[in-house]
């Protein structure tokens, strides 16, 4: 089949080499040039392991390509998919003006049939909208289907190439046709397409964002309780997780989620639900509980050090929202720098692959290092944000030597309180004794 995907950030991108490597022949465009130059010079713009060697290959193949030319990019091709962002409009909804952008500029450029997909994360009634676009400028048929996107940053290409379920949603047959066809390779062992008309399949995907969200936040509702009665939520979790109607996953505390999903979906839900003259009271709270949990480390901070807090020097290991990406949008991170650097606290950090990210939004107010230990040295403490896989198991004993004060600030539960405290630390994690 050819294929067209609009946006190469990690869901058109990930994708389209997906598509591209069971022989599809499919081109990804992008209206950022800087973005398809590197591209095609064969650079990732974006950290997500295994896509290097998926892109490289199938590049090589000549089964994937990229392109600026939108127009030339949807000619000709049979499915055209939209993967642009949905970033959050300053009242907490989606703002679809780069869907709708992207819809039109199919609908200038359709020559024949197509199925237009939706992977973007869109409210629910987006269908219809792309339909209007498209049809607005085109007289060629076309169809409209929602094909919501499951896979997890840091994981994505393991996920695209086996997903757990292929949501599709349109009333026309010979869309859903076209695009059970598309995914008969990555389905093979187990059918888990389902299909389902536009709406619900918009809504399942916010649905399921909101619900990852809302265990996340009743765990960190409760680690926060279990420090208020003397409990440890590292046994409570374990002990909640062992119920197969709970199940252990998606059950740690820690100090808040962030990325480019959870944050703006959970607030795209509560603008549509509010739209539609409803409530989502539960995602509410969920929220708020999130925005509470990012400061909790630094509270721990301010409560540890009082007023010696200002002048000191806090080293932060992990900046990406999570393990495995570089991506730090909306990160917990952030909240955590602002509010040190707000308290006069020097910030030294250090992350595998977000210093980057972190310098291009702080600049020279973050000092940034080269390692994990080289933040360490000469700090008042450390802070853990992200539980990078290398982080597990330091050296704590040379981390002893490089800290003034062996202070730790464990955001993700990695280590064990007793093992720190026998070896000198102060140790500070998240709803544990
Ligand atoms: N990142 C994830 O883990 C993830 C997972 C599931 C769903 N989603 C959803 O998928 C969508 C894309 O997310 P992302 O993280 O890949 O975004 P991204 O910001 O990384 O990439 C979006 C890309 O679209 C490009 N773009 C914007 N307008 C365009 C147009 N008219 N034509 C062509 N390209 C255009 C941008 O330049 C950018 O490169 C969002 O709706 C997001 O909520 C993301």
């Amino acid at each position: 089949m050819r294929l067209a995907v609009l946006g190469t950030g990690y869901v058109g991108l990930v994708a389209g080499a997906g598509f591209a490597d069971v022989g599809n022949e499919v081109v990804c465009a992008d209206v950022d040039a800087e973005k398809i130059a590197r591209l095609m010079r064969g650079e990732i713009p974006i950290f997500e392991p295994g896509l290097d060697r998926l892109v490289a290959n199938n590049v090589r193949e000549q089964r994937l390509s990229f392109s600026t030319d939108i127009a030339a990019t949807v000619a000709g091709a049979e499915v055209v998919i939209i993967a642009v962002g949905t970033p959050s409009a300053p009242d907490g909804s989606a703002d679809l003006s780069y869907v709708l952008a992207a819809a039109e500029a199919i609908g200038r450029a359709l020559t024949g049939w197509a199925v237009i997909v939706t992977k973007s994360t869109v409210p629910v009634g987006t269908a219809e909208k792309i339909r209007e676009a498209v049809a607005r400028v085109s007289e060629v048929p076309f169809a409209v289907a929602s094909n919501p996107e499951f896979l997890k940053e840091g994981d994505a290409v393991n996920d695209f190439m086996k997903p757990d379920r292929v949501i599709v949603g349109s009333d026309d047959a010979r869309a859903c046709e076209v695009l059970r066809a598309l995914y008969a390779p990555f389905v093979r062992t187990n059918d888990r397409m389902l299909f389902m008309e536009a709406r619900s399949a918009e809504l399942t995907k916010y649905a399921s964002n909101a619900f990852l969200a809302t265990r996340i936040s009743f765990m960190n509702d409760i680690a926060n309780l279990c420090e208020r009665l003397g409990a440890d939520v590292e046994s409570v979790r374990r002990g909640m997780g062992m119920d197969p109607r709970i199940g252990p996953k998606f059950l740690f505390p820690g100090i808040g989620y962030g990325g480019s999903c959870f944050p703006k979906d959970v607030r795209a839900a509560l603008a549509t639900a509010e739209a539609a003259g409803g409530q989502l009271e539960i995602l509410a709270a969920v929220d708020r509980v999130n925005e509470r949990q990012k400061g909790v480390l630094v509270d721990k901070m301010a409560a540890h050090y009082g007023a010696r807090l200002r002048g000191r020097t806090i080293a932060l290991w992990g900046l990406a929202f999570k393990p495995g990406t570089d991506d730090v949008r909306e990160a917990p991170s952030l909240t955590v720098i602002e509010r040190l650097l707000a308290a006069g606290v020097k910030v030294r950090a250090f992350d595998p692959v977000a210093n980057a990210a972190v310098r291009a939004r702080f600049g020279d107010r973050v000092e940034l290092c080269d390692g994990n230990y080289e933040a360490a040295r000469g700090a008042d403490g450390l802070a853990l944000l992200t539980e990078w896989r290398e982080f597990r198991r330091p050296n704590f004993q040379r981390l002893k030597e490089l800290l003034v004060e062996p202070v730790l600030f464990d955001g993700r539960n990695i280590w064990d309180p007793a093992e720190l405290r026998a070896a000198g630390f102060v140790y500070f994690g998240i709803g544990r004794r």
